[in-house]
C-alpha cells in the first residue's frame, strides 16, 4: 500500500489501477477520494496525462448518522463536502510520480499546461517551477499553455 502525507502529516492511500493505455493513481482519504493522477510512459519519459485534486469532495452519508436526519435534508450537502486543494497533497503527488517513474528507470518527468486549467489557475506555471519544473510557455505543436519538465 502507498501512502502520501499532507502539510498536516495526515495520511492518505494511493492506489493504482491500469484502466487500459494508462496507468492511473487514486488518492483517498479514509475511503474517500481525494484526487487523482493518469499518467503513461514514453520510453525514458513518464508522462503525466493529469493531476487533480479535489476542491469539492462529497463524503457519502454516514448510514447510522444521516439516517435519522434525512427525512429533513439534515446535514446539509455543504457539510459533506472537503477542500483537499492547498494542503500539499499536489506536492506530495509530484514527489510520488517522481520515485514512481525513477523506480521505472525514466530519465524525465513530462506535463502539459492545458488552456482550461491556466484559465482557472494561471499561478499553475509558477506552482510547477516552484517544484523544480522547467516550464516552457507557448507549444505551437499542442496547443498547450505551457510544457513542464523536471529531470528524474
Ligand atoms: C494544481 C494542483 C494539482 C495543486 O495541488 P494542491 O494540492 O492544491 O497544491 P499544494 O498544496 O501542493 O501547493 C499549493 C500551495 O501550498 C503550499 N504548500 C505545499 N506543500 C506545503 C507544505 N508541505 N507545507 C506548507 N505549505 C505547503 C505551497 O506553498 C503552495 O503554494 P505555491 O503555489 O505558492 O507554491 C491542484 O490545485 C489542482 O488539482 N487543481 C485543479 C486541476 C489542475 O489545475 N491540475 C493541474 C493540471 S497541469
Amino acid at each position: 500500500m502507498n501512502i502520501i502525507c499532507d502539510k498536516y502529516d495526515r495520511e492518505y492511500q494511493v492506489t493504482q489501477c491500469d484502466p487500459g493505455g494508462y496507468e492511473r493513481f487514486n488518492i483517498e482519504y479514509h475511503g474517500n477520494r481525494a484526487g487523482y493522477a493518469n499518467c503513461h510512459f514514453e520510453g525514458d519519459v513518464l508522462h503525466i496525462d493529469d493531476l487533480h485534486i479535489d476542491e469539492k469532495a462529497m463524503r457519502p452519508r454516514l448510514f447510522f448518522v444521516d439516517l435519522f436526519f434525512l427525512a429533513f435534508s439534515f446535514p446539509p450537502e455543504r457539510w459533506r463536502i472537503t477542500n483537499y486543494q492547498n494542503r500539499g497533497l499536489g506536492t506530495a503527488m509530484i514527489d510520488f510520480l517522481a520515485n514512481y517513474g525513477r523506480k521505472k528507470l525514466a530519465k524525465c518527468m513530462e506535463g502539459e499546461i492545458k488552456q482550461y486549467d491556466f484559465k482557472n489557475n494561471p499561478r499553475l506555471p509558477e506552482w510547477y517551477r516552484r517544484r523544480g519544473f522547467v516550464v516552457v510557455t507557448g507549444d505551437i505543436k499542442t496547443a498547450a499553455v505551457a510544457r513542464v519538465s523536471l529531470v528524474l
